[in-house]
């Protein structure tokens, strides 16, 4: 998909050109899963299948339409927020309102994407920062990727009812090819680490639908919210092993393993990309492979089918290391392959998968990292 593409298809629709084509990235996260509702650390990429946004402004309503999901009701960047998916557009340029102190115009817009949806790798975000960047270009606001990350993330607590970390918006807004982004997202800072051109990202997705996750989502960040309480910590990421295990009996069993998680899984964000960085390829596969194992017993977010994939991955030729990927529930592994192997691994893995998933055909995407949100044309 190229913005020329993006806007004929705008101009076959509306009848005129567009003035502005975004796009924004999906993303996937290497480690670090379930530590940014706590202030933790992630390692996400952003990859090669974005969302596309082709707009002018209009005397209002907005129009939205789309080539995978419908056409949106009309709505007024001023009014309520839709009920539709052009909440995300809706929402943003609330927040940027609020902001730039000025309402957002309205829009005429063709979104278009080669980003799965409901695969967990935030086509919500990305469907945010384009349409940050849009209204950015349009009204010419002097606004850091950071501070559009966050308003992102102000999008999803304030319209969308899911209380998300700011992973997935710095991701998508920040992404910078070959590279994958260490971010501490207490204060936001970020290194860009190189991924060695060696290894492929696959993500391989279940097929499973994240269905309910939200409700999910919020109870578990809840209840990291609780286990800092009890710890008298400001946040789960200042907690050490060692309260933890202090506070155990304080803290009940199920608590205790979501305050694990987010330790040790802290602990390994650090741990794997120094490896990276060494090239340490034995812990690599160690440690997502323990990212999975925590996810999947500390903080309960994994599903038969992701850890279906994720053994299949394990045992498959070329795997370098495998975890399920995003908020869980459903949606995709991550793995990195040796590259030039990814046929034999993806042939492996479907068979593996097959065996014990019978009824969904898995779907492999072999991803490069990319750069983050941009106008495109
Ligand atoms: C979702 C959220 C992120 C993050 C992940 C889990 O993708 O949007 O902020 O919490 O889940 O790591």
């Amino acid at each position: 998909m190229t913005s020329t593409d993006v806007a004929g298809a705008f101009h076959q629709r509306f009848g005129v050109s567009p003035s502005v084509v975004t796009q924004a990235p999906g993303r996937v996260n290497l480690i670090g899963e379930h530590t940014d509702t706590s202030e933790g650390f992630v390692f996400p990429t952003a990859i090669d299948r974005r969302v596309w946004v082709a707009a002018r402004v209009v005397e209002g309503p907005s129009r939205l339409v789309s080539d995978r999901l419908g056409d949106a009701e009309p709505f007024d960047t001023r009014g309520e927020i839709p009920g539709d998916w052009s909440r995300y557009a809706a929402g943003m340029a609330k927040e940027l309102a609020s902001w730039a102190g000025r309402p957002m115009p309205n829009l005429e817009a063709y979104v278009a994407s080669d980003l799965p949806i409901g695969s967990g790798l935030s086509s919500s975000a990305a469907m945010e920062m384009a349409f940050g960047v849009l209204w950015q270009e349009l009204l010419r606001l002097d606004l850091s990727g950071r501070e559009l990350a966050r308003l992102g993330q102000q999008c999803e607590h304030e319209h969308i009812g899911v209380q998300c970390g700011i992973m997935d918006q710095m991701a998508s807004a920040l992404g910078r090819a070959g590279h994958a982004m260490f971010i501490d997202t207490r204060n936001l800072d970020l290194a860009y680490v190189p991924i060695p051109s060696t290894l492929t990202i696959v993500v391989c997705d279940t097929m499973k639908p994240r269905e309910l996750s939200d409700s999910a989502y919020n109870e578990r960040r809840l209840q990291t919210i609780e286990a800092s309480e009890v710890l008298k910590t400001c946040t789960l990421r200042d907690a050490t092993a060692e309260q933890i295990e202090g506070g155990r009996d304080q803290l009940g069993e199920v608590r205790y393993r979501r305050a694990r998680h987010v330790q040790s899984e802290n602990e390994r964000c650090h741990r794997f990309v120094d490896a990276l960085r060494e090239g340490e390829i034995d812990q690599i596969y160690v440690l997502m492979r323990q990212s999975h194992e925590s996810l999947r017993d500390d903080f309960e977010v994994s599903c038969p089918e992701l850890d279906a994939m994720a053994e299949a991955c394990w045992q498959a030729p070329g795997c370098i290391g495998a975890r399920m990927t995003g908020a869980g529930f459903g949606g995709a592994c991550v793995a990195l392959v040796e590259r030039g192997r990814t046929s034999v691994f993806r042939e492996a893995v479907s068979a593996h998968y097959l065996l014990h998933v019978a009824d969904r055909m898995p779907r492999f995407l072999v991803c490069e990292s990319a750069d983050g949100a941009a106008v495109a044309g």
